[in-house]
């Protein structure tokens, strides 16, 4: 398929900005479709690490870049991250990044938002605090602000009025300090030259790319389980993370997304409150935490570490559509005597093949695991299937088996070239 839309199939963090890297070689422009700055994608090539929250990751590879219209943009965090990026050597200009004229606005009052209900303990989700929901709230109701707007002074104002109508009355409830417009109409008008010249027709850009038979890669944020309407709601993120959403967040038909890879965690990891049925609290929780690394990109905290939830990864193949995953971090399975799996859910006493909805529900899951055999070999650096201990390759299988869908890619360390090729997403 001339498209790749690469998405996350667990709660987020299961490696697709290594991926979307790797694959950027093979493509010829790379889309972020939803979500902003609260997603954290680390990229590892030789000696350099760049983490990327908001820049498609494809900019490292000097790929045109697109950020769609379903994405919600901090225009002060997307100066810092070009600036931050720029530092690493790698140049952002208007050429090169496209920002997409109608995409919304995350302003300094969705932060403010976002952090003083987290504050609140009833309220609490653990979310990264950079006004993503408050953002997408506003988009929503009709009253953002949008990439283009700041073009415009006279509407900037006209929609400020409108914004503080409905923020002025939040903030007091919340008890935070009156919002002032005529401040927020400076600081937009003095960021403004400095956004504009990325801003366009973003959504022609990728029409045009297809048309002229170029190869685009899609790069999904989060993951299926943090999906606003599919995920652990409401312990998720304010926009949708599955596959469906490559087309709507860019300007695309339903049929552009093209092949669907799901980037999906040897093990399982969430960030943030709610419920994570294959949680482990023990040495071997510890173990994954420490040697995988888990911690966020975006606010440090500690990732919570489980077993590979097989009955998740089969849902969310079904929701994304996935033709194809890319299994990432098998290495930080090795030295385990035991591995589980989970393959089922018993929740009072009635068996589960799927996420039951309510939250109610999915707090009371008991997972039903299967036991198999580990393997004390390193599998990390792996190049080759033929590398890979015959334990390590049975692991593999039973998870292609009891998610139904193959592994079209293998990763086995966070550098970019540890990265087996099993099936090209862009040929098949
Ligand atoms: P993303 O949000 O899906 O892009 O993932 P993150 O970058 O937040 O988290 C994945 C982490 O695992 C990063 O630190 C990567 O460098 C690292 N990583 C990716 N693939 C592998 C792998 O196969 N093995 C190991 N050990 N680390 C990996
Ligand atoms: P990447 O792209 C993991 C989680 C937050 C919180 C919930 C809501 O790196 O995989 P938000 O700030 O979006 O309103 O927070 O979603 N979350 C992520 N968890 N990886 C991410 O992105 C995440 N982006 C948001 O921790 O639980
Ligand atoms: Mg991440």
């Amino acid at each position: 398929m001339a498209n790749v839309t690469v998405i996350g199939a667990q709660w987020g963090d299961e490696g697709k900005g290594k991926l979307v890297d790797w694959l950027s070689n093979r493509a010829d422009m790379v889309v972020r479709f939803q979500g902003g700055h609260n997603a954290g994608h680390t990229l590892v090539v030789g000696n350099q690490t760049y983490k990327l929250s908001l820049l498609p990751s494809g900019v490292v590879q000097g790929k045109p870049s697109v950020i769609g219209n379903g994405v919600v943009v901090d225009p002060w965090h997307l100066l810092e991250e070009i600036a931050k990026i720029g530092a690493q050597g790698i140049e952002i200009t208007p050429d090169l990044l496209t920002l997409a004229d109608n995409a919304a606005l995350i302003l300094p009052l969705h932060r403010d938002l976002d952090q003083a209900r987290e504050a609140a303990a009833v309220n609490k989700i653990g979310t990264t605090g950079r006004g993503i929901g408050p953002a997408y709230e506003d988009k929503v109701g009709r009253r953002a602000i949008r990439v283009g707007d700041l073009a415009d002074r006279e509407a900037l104002e006209a929609k400020i009025d409108r914004l503080l109508a409905h923020h002025t009355p939040l903030r007091r409830g919340l008890g935070l300090p009156e919002y002032d417009g005529a401040e927020l109409l400076r600081a937009l008008e003095e960021i403004a030259p400095k956004i504009l010249p990325f801003a366009k027709p973003a959504w022609l850009s990728v029409n045009e790319a297809v048309k002229s038979g170029k190869r685009v890669l899609f790069e999904g944020a989060q993951g299926a389980l943090l999906d606003v309407d599919h995920g652990t709601y409401p312990y998720v993120t304010s926009s949708n993370t599955v596959a469906g959403q490559a087309a709507a967040g860019s300007g695309l038909g339903p049929k552009g997304p093209g092949f669907v890879l799901g980037i999906v965690k040897a093990y399982t990891t969430r960030v943030g409150e709610g419920p994570f049925p294959t949680e482990l609290f023990d040495a071997v929780g510890q173990h994954l935490g420490t040697v995988g690394k888990e911690f966020g990109v975006v606010t440090g905290r500690a990732r919570r570490c489980g077993w590979f939830d097989a009955v998740l990864v089969r849902q969310s193949v079904m929701l994304n559509g996935i033709d194809g995953i890319a299994l990432t971090k098998l290495d930080v399975l090795d030295g385990l005597e035991t591995l589980k799996i989970c393959i089922g859910y018993e929740v009072d006493g009635q068996r589960f093949d799927y996420l039951p909805a309510g939250l109610k529900a999915q707090s009371a899951i008991v997972p039903i695991y299967e036991e198999i055999e580990g393997w004390a070999e390193s599998t990390q650096g792996a190049r080759s299937w033929r590398d890979l201990p015959a334990a390590a390759v049975k692991y593999v299988r039973r998870v292609e088996e009891l998610i139904g869908a193959q592994v079209a890619l293998l990763s086995t360390s966070p550098q970019r070239d540890d990265t087996i090729l099993m099936r090209d997403p862009f040929q098949d």
